[in-house]
């Protein structure tokens, strides 16, 4: 009997000790989840039941042994988590201070992503490659960065600083800081808070059919008002 209560002590002990050196080296990160979840409700609760903190600190991990040239470790460690969380960020992404991932499920980041401070991704996100290119081949993404659910931002291209990615845009042109951009193939509707007329924006058209529907709603509703 007391051979169980010392085994049961001990595991306890193991699991405290746990959580506290999480505090200590993920306090940052947990203060982060708090201030950008509103359902979020004490630090207790995400340390235990958060999956992007838990995808965070697997992957810091995992990052030290990619660092450490153990690619296998890292690569297990990584996929475990995924298994776990429903997040893959490739071991050799470069990931930021106080990075959040709300619900998290889908999240896919690829090896050469670098992704700066006070990121906030949100389930579905991908930075991923558009081809088989070898090298710098994923986006960098800048500091205070919100990509929202379902984005996809494609290819070794920048988000700038203090942008927004709207809900399923997919982006593969750079981002200048400061903008919000929406739509396939993402479209900058936002910058440095004042709305982007999209029919005169010229640079960011990219997509010849988009511009096509563009031009044929004008006529449209040229037609309705008679
Ligand atoms: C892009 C976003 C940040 C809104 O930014 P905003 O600057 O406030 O934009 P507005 O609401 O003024 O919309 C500007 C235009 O973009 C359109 N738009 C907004 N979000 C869009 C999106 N995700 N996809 C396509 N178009 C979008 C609006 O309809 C509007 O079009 P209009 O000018 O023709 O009327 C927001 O819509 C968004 O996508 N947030 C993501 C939130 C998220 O992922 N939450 C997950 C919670 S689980």
């Amino acid at each position: 009997m007391s051979c169980i209560l010392s085994a049961l002590y001990f595991i306890v002990g193991l699991v405290l000790l746990k959580l506290v050196l999480i505090w200590v080296f993920f306090k940052e990160d947990i203060r982060a989840a708090k201030k950008r979840d509103p359902a979020a409700r004490n630090p207790l609760e995400i340390l235990l039941l958060y999956q992007g903190l838990h995808a965070l600190i697997a992957h810091r991990i995992a990052h030290f042994f990619y660092k450490a040239h153990m690619f296998f470790l890292a690569r297990l460690i990584s996929q475990f988590s995924r298994w776990m969380t429903g997040i893959e960020i490739h071991p050799g992404a470069t990931i930021g201070n106080r990075f959040f991932i709300d619900h998290g499920m889908g999240v896919v980041i690829g090896e050469t992503a670098i992704v700066g401070d006070d990121v906030l991704l949100y389930q579905g996100v991908t930075l991923g490659g558009t081809g088989l290119e070898k090298g710098k081949r994923h986006p960098t993404i800048g500091n205070n960065v919100v990509v929202g659910t379902g984005a996809k931002i494609l290819g070794n291209i920048t988000v700038g600083d203090n942008s927004y990615i709207g809900a399923n845009a997919v982006v593969i042109r750079d981002v200048p800081a400061n903008s919000t951009v929406v739509g396939v193939p993402g479209r900058i509707t936002k910058q440095d808070g004042k709305k982007i007329d999209i029919s005169l924006d010229h640079i960011h058209i990219l997509d010849p059919i988009m511009q096509s529907i563009e031009e044929l709603e004008k006529r449209i509703e040229k037609l309705e008002k008679g």
